[in-house]
């Protein structure tokens, strides 16, 4: 299996441009389904979960061709309407195809998503809005059977505003007879960028971005090209990073205001941030100090995925600082990996307590899932010696090249294929 080398103790100095978002890629694949036509979606990234994703689309039937960075799918000759167990267990978010393949087939089959490395992640929510849009769901043998003669508008509610049952309401929604009203929607930059896709496939949808999406549904849709936003989480990662290790770094390609939580709190333990049009400069000289308690929520609140590599960049800060994970179980598996290389960290169920620690030794780390994997990337920069990082496959769901972009940004990162 690949692997990474990270020799740590030099700071980081570079620039380097962040690929497309993965989280925006994902739901807008599995949307274009809908058009029966020809979409061209640039600014792909080519990552492990986009395969997954061109994978399933190739299965049901529809042609798929990847240019640079621009995916197109042609889904006119998409004839199937079940998700193979086997991909489903790849990526666990290949539930967001569950509502394009109702709404353009009127049935669908996948496994049931189970246990997963960050807790439980349930689908209730995804069923729930199905239901109210008039879906019947089947469960055979852990198969999800869910069929629709005619999609119906309706008043979906969340409980909690689930970024992929928002984004599953929505596209299902597109196909319905009537007005439909997201109530409690999520209100990620990734659903805003969605509402613009299906907008330019010719969809009527109003208010993403905010907790009341309305889409007006069986609009003619057509084939379209659209450009995906840009990864607020990986170039959350690098600001981590360069915060972590020192130095300068400067990041284009970058929303400022969807990396905004994480800037603040770079900020706050010293760190200075810049941002100019679509770039953003961190510059970091002196010592980090500990930050006040984070509490992961919803957007705009701080991302749960910026949790594991925030509090990598802290491990060395001067004081104590509190994380509170709000939205995921067991989200704290990286922990013990941190601790090989001298981290001090208890966790006790959702808090984690780090107490800056003066040195970190580099350590041979295994990640546990995407995030936490790019943490051990972070800390081991900041570490004694070289690290060596295994069962990598997870960063490649969400980083492009990892290695190359550390090194653009002069870290000392190497991938081992073997
Ligand atoms: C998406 C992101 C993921 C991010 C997460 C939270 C994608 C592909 N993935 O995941 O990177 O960490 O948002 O920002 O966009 N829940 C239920 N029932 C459901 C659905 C969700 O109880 O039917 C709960 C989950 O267990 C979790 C919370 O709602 O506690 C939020 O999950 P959700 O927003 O749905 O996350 P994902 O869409 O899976």
């Amino acid at each position: 299996m690949s692997y990474l080398l990270v020799k740590g103790g030099a700071p980081l100095c570079g620039e380097v441009r962040i690929h497309g978002a993965k989280n925006s890629v994902l739901p807008i694949l599995a949307a274009s389904v809908l058009a029966a036509d020809v979409c061209a979606i640039s600014n792909c990234p080519h990552l492990r979960d986009v395969d997954v994703a061109v994978r399933i689309l190739r299965h049901l039937g529809c042609i798929v061709s990847f240019s640079d960075d621009t995916l197109t799918v042609d889904s006119r000759t998409m004839h199937r309407c079940d998700v193979p167990d086997a991909l489903m267990r790849e990526m666990r978010s290949s539930v967001i195809f569950l509502g394009a393949i109702l709404a353009r087939m009127g049935e669908v089959q996948m496994s049931c998503p189970g246990g997963c490395e960050l807790g439980p992640r349930p689908i209730d929510l995804h069923i729930g809005a199905l239901e109210t849009l008039g879906a019947q769901f089947a469960e055979r043998g852990g198969a999800l059977h869910c069929t629709a003669r005619q999609l119906r508008a309706g008043e979906v509610f969340l409980a909690t505003p689930s970024v992929g049952a928002t984004e599953n309401s929505m596209i299902a929604a597109c196909a319905c007879d009537g007005e439909t009203v997201i109530s409690n929607a999520a209100r990620e930059p990734e659903i805003v960028d969605l509402a613009h896709f299906l907008r330019a496939m010719g969809a009527d949808v109003c208010g993403a971005g905010t907790s009341t999406v309305t889409v007006r549904g069986r609009c003619p849709l057509h084939g379209c090209t659209h450009r995906v936003i840009s990864d607020r989480i990986v170039a959350s990662t690098y600001l981590c990073a360069a915060g972590a290790a020192g130095g300068q770094v400067r990041l284009s390609a970058v929303d400022y205001r969807a990396v905004s939580t994480v800037a603040a709190a770079l900020a706050e333990a010293g760190c200075r941030l810049e941002s100019d049009g679509d770039a953003v400069q961190l510059t970091r000289r002196g010592e980090l100090r500990a930050i006040r308690p984070v509490h992961t929520a919803p957007y705009p609140g701080f991302p749960t995925d910026a949790q594991a590599i925030l509090m990598a960049s802290l491990l060395k800060s001067r004081g104590t600082s509190v994380f509170v994970e709000n939205i995921f179980e067991n989200r704290y598996r990286h922990v013990d990996e941190l601790a090989r290389m001298g981290a001090d960290i208890r966790t006790a169920g959702r808090v984690a307590v780090v107490c800056g620690v003066r040195r970190l030794q580099a350590a041979p780390v295994r990640c546990t899932d995407l995030r936490g994997g790019a943490a051990l990337v972070i800390a081991a920069l900041t570490a004694e010696g070289e690290s060596r990082i295994e069962c990598i496959e997870h960063i490649d769901r969400g980083y492009a090249d990892i290695a190359r972009d550390m090194r653009c940004l002069g870290g000392c990162v190497e991938r081992v294929e073997t």
